[in-house]
């Protein structure tokens, strides 16, 4: 077994990002988790005794490295970066997009992970070992029409850990990606019923029309992304990187 796991995960106070560092923290690791949500953050670091977190926008470099700061102070150089945190952005068509909706997507899906990856990447290189995991999107496959800032973003993070896993496989720093589906959470119900309400549908039409274009037809449950996160980030992954890894039932299409 390999020695104690330094775990960041970012957007780590709720839903999926709750779940992955929770995963770490109950198998022994030192968790720091980050987030932009105070109360959020107070409430898991309140149930999660053991686990370490501060208040942060991931897309505000000078922010990132002040988290990073404290949180290497603490458990010492990062092993594993989970870049989870990914807005949404605005649905509507691309001219009706304001500049300033396009430029926070970008900077908070995009650059957040580029801040957060160049925190770690020091450190990684001393240990001559890391694992970087971000969180891109099965609508990636699919391309989504009037979502048009997360999409791009989503492909430039895909961009982003295929260029970071041949750069840094030499250090042995392995860098893949994981692809949610839709996934069983309040924000895929948010956006279930925004895309309701500018369609005319009901939620329950919308998420049928979804659900019909997923080869298992299933949701993804936020312990589903946790497995294949803990995997990519353990051993028995030592000899993956560069990959795109969809965990999504086989998103085919997207309406
Ligand atoms: N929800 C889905 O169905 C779905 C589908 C495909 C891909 N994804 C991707 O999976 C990842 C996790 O999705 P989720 O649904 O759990 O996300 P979410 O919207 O529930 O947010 C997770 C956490 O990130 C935090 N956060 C948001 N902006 C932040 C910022 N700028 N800085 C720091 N923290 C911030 C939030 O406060 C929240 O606690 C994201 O990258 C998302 O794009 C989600």
């Amino acid at each position: 077994m390999s020695a104690r796991q330094n775990v960041f995960v970012t957007g780590g106070a709720d839903s999926v990002g709750r779940v992955i560092a929770e995963r770490f923290s109950r198998a022994g690791a030192r968790v720091h988790i980050c987030d932009v949500r105070a109360d959020a953050l107070e409430r898991t670091l309140r149930d999660n005794p053991g686990m370490r977190g501060t208040v942060a926008n991931v897309g505000d470099a000078a922010s990132v490295e002040r988290v990073f700061a404290e949180a290497i102070e603490w458990m010492g150089d990062v092993s594993v970066l989970v870049n989870n945190v990914g807005i949404a952005g605005p649905r509507g068509p691309m001219e009706e997009v304001s500049c300033e909706e396009w430029d926070e997507t970008i900077n908070v899906n995009l650059s957040g992970m580029f801040y957060c990856m160049r925190q770690v990447i020091p450190g990684m290189k001393r240990r001559g070992s890391g694992v970087i995991i971000n969180f891109s999107t099965g609508s990636t496959r699919t391309r989504l029409p009037l979502r048009a800032p997360y999409v791009a973003s989503k492909v430039a993070v895909e961009g982003l850990t295929l260029n970071a896993a041949r750069e840094l496989g030499p250090f042995n720093i392995r860098c893949n990606a994981i692809l949610p589906g839709m996934i069983n959470n309040e924000r895929m119900k948010r956006i279930v019923a925004n895309n309701a309400a500018s369609t005319g549908r009901t939620a329950d039409e919308v998420e049928r029309d979804y659900l019909n274009y997923i080869s298992l037809r299933a949701k993804i449950e936020p312990e589903e992304l946790a497995d294949m996160v803990q995997f990519l980030a353990s051993d028995k992954a030592a000899k993956v990187t560069g990959e795109l890894i969809a965990v999504s039932g086989n998103v085919e299409w997207e309406i």
